[in-house]
């Protein structure tokens, strides 16, 4: 599978996915958009691949938001299909993979590319990071799930003062708010989103999946989650990976899943 706008590398079980537009920070036109849509769908039907790291191209930047340029001219009706249709074919889709996604946050991660990082499962940060979501500046306010994401992360105060005042934090902020999980210089940005990648990689991926279901329920005012917690506790029991992690528990081994 080729890319014109990401790089894909496999090392082990991990998969390292690069938006590769550096002149243009990264940023997301439509078509990014669509093929990151299709990496990360090709990511999951692959059994060889068990958790997927996402980065920016270049030092300076992770995404520095959709692509302003692509949209300017829009009208209403066509304002409202970007977001709609942004937010299903990636934003979403990330967030319910039942592979984890880690986001190496390498530099600025402004508007659509601040909500790609939050739409992932967890986010490590290089030094150098800044975020924000600056679409009121543009007259504009986050589309691609960011007024969401970001109060759930960080609070209702917090993300109202960002998004509101447009302003941008250094990683030290983001992590002090629980925005980014860690921060790390950016030579060790990799390789510490291949440490945590690796941890995953013991664990049964049965249910690594089911665990993001039942957190993810929470989330959504249709579903009680701890009625779907009890579901998906109760599915665990009827996969190999159970009776191979129990056993191998019992057997004073490691599983092999
Ligand atoms: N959409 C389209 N192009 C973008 C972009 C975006 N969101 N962010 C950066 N670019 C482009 C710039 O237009 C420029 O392209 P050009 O050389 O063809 O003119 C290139 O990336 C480099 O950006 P530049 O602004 O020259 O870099 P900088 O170091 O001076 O500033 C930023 C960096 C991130 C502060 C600045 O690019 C910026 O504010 N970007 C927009 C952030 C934003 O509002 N995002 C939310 C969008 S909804």
């Amino acid at each position: 599978m080729s890319f014109q706008n990401l790089l894909v590398q496999d090392t082990d079980l991990v998969r390292l996915i690069t938006i590769n537009r550096p002149d243009q920070l990264n940023a997301l036109n439509k078509a990014t958009i669509q093929e990151l849509h299709e990496a990360l769908k090709a990511a999951e039907r692959a059994s060889e691949v068990r958790v997927v790291i996402l980065t920016g191209s270049g030092e300076k930047a992770f995404v520095a938001g959709a692509d302003i340029k692509e949209f300017a001219s829009f009208d209403i009706t066509q304002g409202k299909q970007l977001a709609a249709k942004g937010q299903e074919l990636l934003f979403d889709l990330i967030e319910n993979m039942s592979t984890p996604v880690i986001a190496a946050v390498n530099g600025f991660a402004l508007g659509g590319g601040l909500e790609l990082a939050m739409s992932c499962h967890f986010r490590i940060a290089s030094e150098n990071a800044r975020m924000g979501l600056p679409e009121v500046s543009l007259g504009v306010i986050p589309g691609y799930g960011g007024t969401q994401r970001l109060a759930r992360l960080v609070g209702k105060g917090k993300a109202m003062e960002l998004i509101i005042t447009a302003g941008m934090i250094p990683a030290e902020d983001a992590l002090r708010w629980g925005l980014v999980n860690y921060m790390v210089p950016q030579v060790d940005l990799i390789t510490t989103a291949a440490k945590y990648a690796a941890q995953i990689c013991k664990n049964s991926p049965m249910a690594i999946a089911s665990a993001i279901r039942a957190v993810n329920a929470g989330y959504d005012k249709k579903v009680d989650g701890f009625v779907k917690e009890i579901e998906e506790f109760g599915k665990c029991f009827g996969t190999p990976e159970f009776v191979e992690g129990t056993t191998a528990f019992m057997e004073k081994r490691k599983a092999a899943f």
